[in-house]
């Protein structure tokens, strides 16, 4: 897919180096349109429905995942059903097409990443997707870059207030995100 990388460090004598130096290139902000003018701060925001009731993958598997249409037609079967963009849902179904939402957070195949692993450690969709229920249309709110990745889990490896001690394996290692 090809995508805007601004990149703000050309100089940099390689990939490592330009990482060690903390100016990884990112597509933090990117916000893409989407083929149907779908809105978080509507359903996730004024209505309060659950980020998990849509993206159920996000506690037992590696994707959040995207709903598929007959997710949306568990309400829009009556609500707004003559709404221009509810039709266009109506007309994928029919069709037999799935709705061509456009990606906008990815990591590089290179890099292992799992959302049950941080659902199930109690890290909030928020904390790596920002106020998603304020948003009118979906922005990549955090770097997703391999420093911002660390940051937090070397913060996640220190003994916590109780004096627990640092889980074993540190969540620091390079084999932890490069297999
Ligand atoms: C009613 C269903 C629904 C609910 C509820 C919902 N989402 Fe979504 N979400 C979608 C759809 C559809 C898309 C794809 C279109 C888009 O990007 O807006 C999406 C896209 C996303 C994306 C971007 C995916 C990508 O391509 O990178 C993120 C992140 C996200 N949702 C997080 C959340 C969070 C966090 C919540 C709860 C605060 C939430 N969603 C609630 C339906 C939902
Ligand atoms: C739990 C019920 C529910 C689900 C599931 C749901 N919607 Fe909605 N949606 C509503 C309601 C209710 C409104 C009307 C909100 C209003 O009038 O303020 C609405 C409004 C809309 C609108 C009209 C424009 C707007 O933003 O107000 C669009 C487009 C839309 N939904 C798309 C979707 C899509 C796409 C999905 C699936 C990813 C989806 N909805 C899933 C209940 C739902
Ligand atoms: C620790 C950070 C983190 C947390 C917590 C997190 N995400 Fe993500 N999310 C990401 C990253 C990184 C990607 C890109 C993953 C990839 O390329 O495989 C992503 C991708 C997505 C996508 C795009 C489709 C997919 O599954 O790859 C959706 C939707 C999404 N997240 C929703 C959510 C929701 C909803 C929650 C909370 C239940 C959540 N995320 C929690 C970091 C996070
Ligand atoms: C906001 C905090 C936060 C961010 C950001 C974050 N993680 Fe994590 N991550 C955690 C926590 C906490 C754990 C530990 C879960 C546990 O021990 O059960 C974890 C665990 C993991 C694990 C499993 C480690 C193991 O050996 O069990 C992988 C893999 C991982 N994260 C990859 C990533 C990648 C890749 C990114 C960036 C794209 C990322 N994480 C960003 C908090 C975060
Ligand atoms: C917590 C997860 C995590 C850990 C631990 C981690 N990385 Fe990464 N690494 C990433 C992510 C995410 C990217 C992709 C960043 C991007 O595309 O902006 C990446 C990218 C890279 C790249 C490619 C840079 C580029 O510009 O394409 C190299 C090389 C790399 N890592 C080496 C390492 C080394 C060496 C270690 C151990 C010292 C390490 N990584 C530890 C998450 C991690």
């Amino acid at each position: 897919m090809l995508r805007l990388r601004p990149h703000t460090c050309w100089l940099a004598a390689g990939a490592v180096a330009a990482v060690i130096a903390g100016c990884e290139p990112t597509n933090q902000g990117y916000s893409p349109a989407q083929p149907i003018n779908y809105s978080h701060a509507v359903h996730a925001g004024a209505m309060q429905i659950n980020c998990q009731y849509c993206h159920y993958g996000a506690r037992n598997s590696r994707h959040a995942g995207i709903p598929p249409a007959g997710i949306c037609m568990n309400c829009h079967e009556q609500v707004q059903k003559d709404h221009p963009e509810i039709a266009k849902i109506i007309e994928a179904i029919a069709a037999h097409e799935p709705i061509e939402w456009v990606r906008v957070h990815s990591v590089p195949d290179h890099v292992f990443f799992d959302h049950s692993i941080h659902v199930g450690a109690d890290v909030d969709c928020q904390q790596c997707h920002g106020p998603v229920e304020s948003m009118g249309r979906v922005t990549q709110w955090a770097p997703l870059t391999m420093g911002w990745c660390i940051d937090c889990h070397r913060a996640s490896s220190e003994p916590d207030a109780s004096g627990a001690p640092p889980r074993a394996s540190a969540l620091t290692d390079c084999a932890v995100c490069h297999h």
